[in-house]
């Protein structure tokens, strides 16, 4: 079946097997790779982009589900060379060590300051709380969200 779609800013058209998943649409077709393939039974999240505005595991989306759709990769953070504030974040607070739960995080951590710019320690663990991270213990990761939220001026302009 033809698709075709938005990924971060850039339309794209493909032609695509009906059962493809998302993840694998993204890493394989377009060679978006930040988005990780962890699990393949929907519990890790490290697969996580938005469709539209919302977060979304993507090996739970079928490809063919997002036609017409504007997906949002962790490449799409960055903006014109700078990094988003929860990139910064994570890097000043050591948010990450392996790094493979990370491209799932920053993207939920995203979504959640641009609803809540003022999280709790609590509401940000509740945000993340459907992804497995093996290796920080969380504290980390939820040190950068609070400080991707002191850093925060990028609620200006919207995001593709
Ligand atoms: Fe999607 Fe683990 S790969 S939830
Ligand atoms: Fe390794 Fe989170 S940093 S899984």
């Amino acid at each position: 079946m033809k698709l075709t779609l938005t990924v971060n800013g850039a339309e794209y058209t493909a032609a695509i097997e009906p059962r493809l998943l998302l993840i694998h649409f993204l890493r394989d077709e377009l060679g978006l790779t930040g988005s990780h393939w962890g699990c393949d039974t929907s519990n890790c999240g490290a697969c996580v982009v938005w469709l539209d505005e919302t977060p979304v595991k993507s090996c739970t989306v079928l490809a063919a589900m997002t036609d017409g759709r504007r997906i949002t990769t962790v490449e799409g953070l960055a903006r014109n060379g700078v990094l988003d504030p929860v990139q910064e974040g994570f890097s000043a607070c050591h948010g990450l060590q392996c790094g493979f739960c990370t491209p799932g995080m920053m993207m939920t951590a995203r979504w959640l300051l641009d609803r809540n710019p003022d999280p709790t320690a609590a509401e940000i663990r509740e945000a993340i709380s459907g992804q497995i991270c093996r290796c920080t213990g969380y504290e980390n990761i939820v040190r950068s969200v609070l400080w991707a939220a002191r850093h925060d001026g990028s609620d200006d302009d919207a995001r593709p």
